[in-house]
């Protein structure tokens, strides 16, 4: 039988809790590379410490940029992690694998000839890439170019640790908003790529230091509704999943994944539904339709989380406040906790975190669930 840890927040915790954002948060590798809706680093800090022990097994099923796995990892807890954007699969992999590189390697790259002698080789490149209409010239050019020098000198754990350096870059050299294609007026002047780049390699080495290696952190590719793992091999699950209509991550990663060749199969994404996010239509079933399949998508997830999470584990969500889509009301807490119960995951604990002292409208529900 496993160790039960108390579930409740007490008086002192919920004051942690409520202060965390306001303290240091690009510590270790958690800002290598910057993902949209990532979480508060002391978040799944927080929960970890609390609910699990050295060396138990950390699960997030959305995992996003891997911010509870990094967590994990620096306190010294196994982990798994699941996504269906391969960009978010990238960036976790790297920021929980502690690499070195040799001299050799390190002044390849840093040496990149930036004299273009495969210059006709690289224009045809840049002529085919989808998305060149967006980029200043010269910028997806120098892009293209450290793209070919990684894939022809580097394998492995060092060519996603420099591809994802490679990545960080490539929304400051085209006019597209942080959210994706959405053009943005004014055209993106030429940057020196090459310099930020080297300076990002260097800079990024040296957070992988950080990170410990008497524990693994692995990155399934598989879908939080089927989770390749077996029943009953997880102590925790911490994790914030993605919500309707919010972040649409196949849009703001589109350029990104067109660079890496990487292609997503939009089908498993959850919250991602066309009717509802951008101009799609104002019919009300319609919407409530896209509700419905984003609980029922989400039930699936709760019954594999609830199949791999230990007798007695805690499965802690993050999870948006109660708030309105074009009118129709969506209350996520409530819902998912009816779900969770149906797959023995029982609400032992609730509590809201506000954004900042002073703004109570915005910041997310803390949810704590126990599998009896
Ligand atoms: C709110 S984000 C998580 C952010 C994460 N906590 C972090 O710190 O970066 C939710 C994630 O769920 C992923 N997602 C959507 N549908 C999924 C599915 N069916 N299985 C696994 N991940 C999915 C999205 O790609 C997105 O990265």
């Amino acid at each position: 039988m496993q160790h039960k840890p108390n579930t409740k927040f007490n008086m002192s915790e919920q004051m942690i809790f409520r202060r965390i954002g306001e303290e240091e948060t690009e510590y270790a590798t958690h800002h290598l590379y910057r993902y949209p809706g990532q979480f508060v680093p002391q978040i799944p800090r927080f929960l970890i410490q609390k609910f699990s022990k050295k060396y138990d097994v950390v699960l997030d099923p959305f995992c996003g940029s891997g911010t509870t796995l990094v967590e994990a990892n620096l306190l010294h807890r196994n982990s798994y992690g699941i996504d269906v954007n391969p960009i978010a699969r990238l960036v976790t992999k790297v920021k929980t694998k502690k690499i070195s590189m040799s001299n050799d390697e390190l002044i390849r790259i840093i040496n990149i000839n930036p004299d273009f002698d495969d210059f006709d080789e690289i224009t045809d490149e840049c002529k085919k890439f989808e998305y060149s209409y967006l980029f200043n010239q010269e910028n997806l050019m120098r892009l293209l170019k450290i793209r070919k020098e990684i894939y022809e000198n580097y394998t492995d754990d060092i060519r996603n640790f420099l591809l994802v350096c490679l990545l960080s870059i490539v929304k400051s050299c085209a006019s597209i908003g942080e959210h994706g294609v959405r053009r943005v007026r004014e055209k993106k002047d030429a940057i020196n790529v090459f310099e930020i780049f080297k300076k990002n390699v260097c800079v990024n080495l040296k957070k992988l230091t950080s990170l410990n290696t008497d524990v693994f952190a692995e990155v399934l590719d598989c879908d939080a509704k089927k989770i390749s793992l077996d029943a009953q091999t997880v102590d925790l699950v911490v994790t914030s999943p993605p919500y309707l209509n919010a972040l649409n991550y196949i849009k703001i990663h589109q350029i990104e994944m067109a660079l890496l060749n990487e292609r997503v199969d939009e089908k498993n994404y959850i919250g991602v539904d066309k009717e509802i996010v951008g101009t799609g239509s104002n019919d009300a079933s319609k919407k409530l339709m896209a509700i419905e399949i984003y609980f029922k998508d989400m039930e699936n997830a709760i019954s594999e989380i609830s199949r791999v999470l230990k007798s007695n584990g805690v499965c802690s969500m993050i999870v948006d406040k109660d708030r309105k889509i074009k009118n129709v009301r969506f209350k996520l807490a409530s819902e998912l906790t009816e779900r969770a119960k149906k797959y023995n995951l029982v609400l032992e604990d609730k509590f809201y975190r506000y954004a900042t002292r002073e703004n109570k409208s915005e910041g997310e529900r803390i949810l704590v669930f126990r599998k009896i």
